[in-house]
């Protein structure tokens, strides 16, 4: 263990999968008290225990953070454990569909507006009261989506552009207070989202998100983790209303760079962490949440 977030308390909504268990695991292993928050079919349960066995402190908080009361709920229960709460991280997110404008599902585009905006806006709205009394920070998960033109994608990536902006707005509003703001915008990242078998994309599209990222691979978890991890430390005191892309190239390239890419450099680096649920992630609709405000 090390000590880069010693003695600070991190929210992490989506920790118990994808990235966002790596983000979780990282600033658990330095030293940060994590509240581990996603729906209650998520794994946050397991992924808190799994922190606290490995002699970290964790719990879990098992909601749904696009509704105001939860969102609250869950701030509410980083402060009772922890006694305050120093870092946000905005991860918590979903990628239901992918189509062509004139056939993308009109709920799918509903789940991502409630999911990734509303949690985003949600979490938020209530973790600045407290952010203020520990000049706290917030980190939340943008995306080359939000960045780039990229077809069949296109409500996810709007979703992901109002992360990007919202972020900035803060970044500037906050200041102020001595609150930061940013973004970690990741490219294809290897969980269930990337995987034909696993999320909404096609055998080609998963074949071009590879070649057309210039490393000619997928980022771990744990990659994307380690900038989470830096933003949300006092390394990053100066840094505000930026976005960091994690991307292995992707968003500064054209073209199928991927491609020339010899085999043995598109190894993914093995990491440290010791993570579980990379594949637990979230890709359809729950049946149990159809929202239908929007319709
Ligand atoms: N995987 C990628 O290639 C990629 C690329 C760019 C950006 N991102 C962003 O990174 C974040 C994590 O992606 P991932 O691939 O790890 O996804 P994931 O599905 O593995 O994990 C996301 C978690 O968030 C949870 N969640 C979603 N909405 C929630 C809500 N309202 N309340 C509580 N929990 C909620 C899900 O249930 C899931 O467990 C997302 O915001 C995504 O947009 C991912």
């Amino acid at each position: 263990m090390m000590n880069r977030l010693q003695g600070k308390v991190a929210i992490v909504t989506g920790g118990g999968a994808g990235i966002g268990e790596a983000i979780c695991k990282k600033f658990a292993n330095e030293g940060a008290a994590v509240v581990v928050c996603g729906f209650p079919e998520d794994p946050v349960q397991e992924v808190a225990q799994e922190i606290v066995k490995a002699g970290g402190r964790a719990v879990a908080f098992a909601g749904d953070i696009s509704k105001q009361e939860e969102a609250e709920a869950c701030v509410k229960r980083a402060v009772k454990e922890f006694g305050q709460l120093d870092i946000l991280i905005n991860n918590a997110g979903v990628f239901p569909a992918t189509a062509t404008i004139d056939e993308y599902p009109v709920e799918a585009f509903q789940y991502m507006v409630k999911n990734n905006i509303y949690s985003c806006f949600m979490m938020t709205r209530a973790a600045i009261p407290q952010l203020h009394k520990t000049r706290g920070n917030i980190v939340s998960a943008g995306s080359e989506a939000g960045w780039m033109g990229i077809a069949e994608n296109t409500p996810y990536g709007g979703t992901k552009a109002f992360i990007h902006a919202f972020m900035k707005g803060v970044a500037t509003e906050q200041a102020k207070e001595g609150v930061r703001a940013n973004c970690v915008c990741p490219g294809p990242v290897d969980t269930a989202w990337t995987h034909k078998e696993t999320g909404p994309m096609s055998a080609k599209m998963e074949k071009q998100i590879v070649e057309g990222t210039p490393m000619g691979r997928r980022g771990t978890p744990e990659e994307v983790a380690n900038v989470y991890l830096f933003l949300a430390s006092d390394e990053a005191s100066f840094v505000t209303g930026a976005l960091y892309f994690v991307d292995g190239g992707v968003t500064n390239s054209k073209g199928p760079h991927g491609s020339e890419v010899p085999s043995k450099l598109k190894q993914e680096p093995e990491g440290e962490l010791d993570l579980r649920h990379d594949m637990d992630g979230h890709a359809e609709i729950r049946k149990q949440d159809q929202w239908k405000h929007l319709g």
